[in-house]
């Protein structure tokens, strides 16, 4: 009987390993284990064993049985897996997954739109980083240490000294160290301020910098240049004026508002004539060259061209706003 039950499984260990598909396996498995199969018939002779071998052969019957059991369910999960088995085989008239479209995010298409309109009107556009030095932040800006402007730009300061840049102002800097006049650059970038956040504040959020730099460059340049871009921005009717301010890195100074219907004049932008000092900090004789410069906040742009009245919105990732734009 065990003689007979070891041949059994040889057999069987054969067919299972040379089934090719799982039509193969599956008669196979009929064919041994099946309530008809080879492995029923062969136990039933167990009556026929004398009793003091029952034992023995009773315990070989469950091994083999176990054993060739394992064998069939691994050999199937090996026919199932490979890519010649007919269940796996590639059905073309099967729907496709599907992956909704992205889009790009409302402040990435102010950037770009303000970006474009810039290089329309020969800037080129530039970046630069977001941890800095108290130098680029403020120093080289015409801000000294002790300066009371210094507490207006509220800054977050990083343990090794240096700090996130509360003004893309740094990349005027950054620019004119490597670049000699004539020069029309925009930065667009994050800056951050240590706020706290309200609909109209956020403790990060973006600007974009201007500059241009030759002989001769006035104000009415500014003027023209910032005139032009509201107009394109906003529509061919938009108004602008400029209001005298204060800045330490431009003298004169202006903030510029643009007029809404509904929400009358808000201010979009701080500008300015170049200080001398800062000319001076890269080594552009200010005797020779004049430049403007400008920092608008890309949120409050996107707000006012889309009417959206928080600021927070734009950071909550909440796809029933995002996907308005
Ligand atoms: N850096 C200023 C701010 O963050 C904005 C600004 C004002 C930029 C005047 C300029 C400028 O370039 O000329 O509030």
């Amino acid at each position: 009987m065990i003689e007979a039950l070891k041949k059994l499984e040889q057999e069987a260990q054969a067919e299972i390993t040379q089934a090719a598909d799982p039509a193969t396996l599956e008669s196979a498995k009929v064919k041994f284990l099946g309530r008809k199969g080879l492995f029923t018939s062969l136990s039933a002779r167990i009556s026929e064993v004398p009793p003091d071998q029952k034992r023995l052969a009773g315990q070989e019957m469950n091994r083999v049985k176990t054993a060739l059991e394992t064998l069939f369910s691994e050999r199937e999960k090996v026919l199932k897996a490979s890519p010649g088995s007919r269940t796996k085989r590639l059905d073309p008239t099967m729907p496709g997954t599907f992956y909704p479209p992205g889009s790009l995010h409302p402040l990435s298409k102010v950037i770009l739109e303000i970006s474009d309109i810039f290089t329309g009107l020969g800037f080129a556009v530039v970046d630069g980083p977001e941890i800095e030095t108290e130098y680029y932040n403020f120093e080289a800006l015409n801000v000294p240490l002790d300066h009371p402007a210094r507490d207006s730009f509220d800054t977050f300061y990083l343990e090794n000294g240096k700090l996130l840049r509360s003004q893309t102002s740094t990349v005027q800097i950054r620019v004119m160290e490597k670049t000699k006049p004539p020069l029309k650059i925009i930065a667009p970038g994050k800056v951050y301020r240590p706020d706290a956040t309200d609909a109209t504040h956020s403790f990060m959020f973006h600007q974009i910098e201007g500059l241009m730099v030759d002989t001769g460059v006035s104000f009415a340049d500014l003027k023209g240049v910032l005139f032009e871009f509201a107009k394109r921005f906003f529509g061919s009717d938009a108004k602008i004026r400029f209001r005298p301010h204060f800045f330490p890195f431009t003298e004169p100074s202006a903030e510029i508002d643009v007029y809404s219907k509904t929400k009358g004049w808000l201010e979009i932008l701080g500008a300015g004539m170049v200080h001398p000092n800062v000319l001076k900090s890269v080594k552009i004789d200010p005797e020779r060259f004049t430049g403007f410069a400008f920092g608008m906040g890309v949120e409050r742009m996107a707000m006012l061209k889309y009417g959206v009245e928080d600021i927070r919105q734009f950071f909550e990732n909440d796809l029933r706003f995002l996907r308005q734009f």
